[in-house]
């Protein structure tokens, strides 16, 4: 019998399983698994600069509505029929001359993953995720969730799972509002379990084993090849250029994973020549990726990953009962579950993990805004990071840079409010907690009676008439 086109396999120990298996880790060695291709069987666009540009008469006009399975060349894995989309993936990479400043480049550019239709890049993934659980036949999905994941879902599971049922697991009151609000409208079963985000991921999982229940968070790794396309809308919006780095907020570590699959991918296949380097940004209140790297050496060394480091870590944490704390809701996480394929990625691409404090997320969030980007306190990370690497000569002043911001700024709107508005009196008692004790980049609301003259004064008095 030929081997599949397309089947899964464990990054550690290398056993293969069927494309169909509903499979969250591997059952012989208990590791992630990918999904993985005989690409000389593959349909395969000649040059890089075709990718994308996918027949709309293959798949019924699918193609057009999904920045995601236009590349579907780059990830067949499932029949055209089953493709699911809810029209993801239609995003853009701007320029931001006011963040390059910012930051100290000549220029970069914003990957602006809000465009999404649920807000954020986990759209992508979910595509991929949905198309795999059409092929199964699954009926129910959940995750566990900061609340991007859950919003996706959710939106997926109403818009093009019929009679799909989506359950949710949250950490309570571990969940920005805007997201919250997105799982109740679109009907997913909302659980608000006592404790964070950690907690929560260990739950689904135990549950969706025990019930066999599908499990759409990025341990899935279908969920990885819908997010591998976030890249390759990076380079097409380079006009196919490699950028010298990628910079990405780092939480349970799917969107690196991917991001680094996507490159390797596309490398070993030859249809680009260069790897451009990935720094993954961690917040300084979830640093667990940072910390292995930089303070306990911990590396993907070809597979062989030191588990005894990563489980003297945790037993830290719990002797310490040290829980994941920041405004950057979104990662919050102290134990990504995508380590390992984090640590292969950054091996590939010459890779660097940093944290920034979260008052360096906010004045970072704060100009992407200034170029018409809002996002999400966890997308400016990126924006962040990317200041710190090029303070410490890591990225270099004349690099092409591309940061992803993952998430939209009406996710988490109480955030942006207290940072543009509050005296720093009220920042520092509302959000002090965070380290977040200055807004000196804010933009303060201005009050003024309801007056003709005194409304005119007002906007004399900051020149602008
Ligand atoms: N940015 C945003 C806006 C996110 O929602 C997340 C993750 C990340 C960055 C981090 O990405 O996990 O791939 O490293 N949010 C997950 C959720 C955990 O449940 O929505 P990652």
């Amino acid at each position: 019998m030929s081997t599949p086109i397309a089947y899964q396999k464990c990054i550690v120990c290398g056993a293969t399983f069927d494309i169909h298996a509903v499979l969250a880790s591997c059952e012989r060695c208990g590791n992630l698994l990918d999904v993985a291709y005989d690409w000389s069987r593959a349909a395969l666009p000649a040059k890089i600069a075709d990718c994308g540009r996918a027949d709309a008469t293959v798949d019924g006009g699918l193609c057009r509505v999904s920045g995601v399975w236009r590349f579907g060349a780059l990830a067949p894995f499932a029949p055209v029929e089953c493709r699911a989309t809810i029209g993801e993936g239609h995003t853009q990479l701007r320029p931001a001359p006011r963040v390059a400043e910012y930051v100290g480049l000549k220029k970069i550019y914003l990957q602006y993953e809000g465009l999404n239709p649920s807000g954020s890049f986990k759209d992508n993934g979910m595509a991929g995720a949905f198309t795999h659980a059409a092929m199964t036949g699954a009926t129910t999905v959940a995750c566990a969730s900061t609340g991007n994941t859950s919003a996706s879902m959710a939106a997926f599971a109403a818009a093009v799972g019929g009679k799909t049922r989506a359950i949710i697991f949250i950490g309570d009151g571990k969940i920005a509002y805007g997201k919250l609000s997105q799982a109740l409208d679109y009907g997913a079963t909302t659980l608000l379990i006592k404790g964070d985000f950690d907690d929560a991921m260990a739950r689904v999982r135990e549950v969706c084993a025990a019930q066999k229940i599908y499990l759409v968070n990025s341990v899935n790794p279908f969920r990885l090849e819908g997010q591998k396309t976030i890249m390759y809308r990076v380079l097409e919006g380079l006009n196919w250029q490699i950028p010298d780095w990628v910079v990405c907020p780092g939480g349970n570590l799917g969107n690196s994973s991917a991001f680094g699959k996507a490159f390797s991918e596309l490398y070993e296949l030859g249809l680009i020549k260069k790897m451009p380097r990935l720094a993954v940004i961690n917040s300084t209140g979830a640093p667990t990726l940072t910390n292995l790297v930089n303070e306990r050496g911990l590396r993907w060394n070809d597979g062989k990953v030191d588990d005894a480091i990563i489980e003297r870590y945790y037993g830290e944490l719990d002797a310490k009962n040290e829980r994941a704390h920041t405004v950057a809701s979104a990662i919050e996480i102290n134990r990504p579950v995508n380590l390992k394929k984090c640590l292969r990625a950054l091996a590939r691409t010459g890779g660097v993990a940093r944290a920034v404090s979260d008052q360096q997320i906010m004045d970072a969030k704060a100009w992407a805004g200034r170029e018409g980007l809002g996002c999400e306190p966890a997308s400016a990370a990126s924006v962040a990071g990317a200041k710190m690497l090029v303070e410490q000569g890591v990225i270099d002043r004349d690099a092409t840079v591309a940061c992803v911001l993952t998430g939209h700024q009406l996710k988490d709107p109480h955030a942006t409010v207290a940072y543009q508005s509050y005296d720093e009196e009220k920042l520092r008692e509302s959000y002090g907690d965070y380290g977040i004790t200055t807004n000196r980049f804010g933009n303060k609301p201005v009050a003024v009676a309801n007056d003709l003259g005194q409304i005119i004064d007002a906007i004399r008095q900051r020149g602008l008439v």
